[in-house]
């Protein structure tokens, strides 16, 4: 019998999010109360991790658009830019996976979707960028171990520069 598949789907009212619990309360309280409403605002684009044909939620993110100001990218970076004060990026707000499924590539599943899914993307809507607001250290720790950088002055704000994410993909 061969186990069932992984997707990521946009999260719908299908999904169920009842039992998600990935260690932080306010992560698991935004998926149960408040993304439908955030997806239906277009505020945020929630995506979930489930093994079709369970609904189960076992992970989730959110891309947003967003811009940083230029004096937050690292000066060695922004030489090549134009100088404009504000410079384009898609936010992954949040991302989380349940304690059920961690430590099982389900964090990088779902980080390479979103990663994916902004440069495809930005084809249409330009981003220089995918900006992560990491919660405390040890998800800031999370998004280094992809070689994502802190932007100044606040290190639990990183960024991958798209041109890296393309790198990613290529081939
Ligand atoms: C952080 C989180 C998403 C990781 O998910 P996961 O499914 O356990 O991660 P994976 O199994 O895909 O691990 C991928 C790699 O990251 C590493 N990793 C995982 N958590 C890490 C951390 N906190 N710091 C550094 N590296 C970490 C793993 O060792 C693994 O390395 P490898 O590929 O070299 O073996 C998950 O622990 C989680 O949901 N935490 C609570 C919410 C959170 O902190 N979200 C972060 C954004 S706010």
């Amino acid at each position: 019998m061969t186990a069932p598949s992984r997707q990521i789907e946009p999260l719908d009212k299908r999904h169920d999010r009842s039992a998600f619990a990935c260690g932080s309360e306010a992560l698991d309280r935004y998926l149960k109360q408040q993304a439908r409403q955030d997806a239906d605002k277009h505020v945020a684009a929630p995506f979930v991790l489930v093994y079709p044909p369970a609904t189960r939620v076992l992970g989730y993110y959110t891309l947003s658009a967003s811009t940083v100001c230029v004096d937050e990218i690292p000066e060695t970076l922004t030489r090549k830019l134009p100088r404009y004060p504000l410079l384009p990026v898609t936010l992954l707000g949040r991302l989380a996976v349940d304690q059920s499924t961690k430590g099982q590539g389900a964090g990088t599943f779902l980080l390479m979707d979103a990663l994916y899914r902004a440069l495809s993307s930005a084809t249409q809507i330009a981003a220089m960028a995918v900006v992560v607001e990491a919660k405390d250290d040890q998800a800031a720790a999370f998004y280094r171990h992809f070689n994502f950088l802190p932007l100044q002055p606040d290190p639990h704000r990183l960024f991958l520069p798209m041109n890296t994410i393309a790198t990613l993909f290529e081939g």
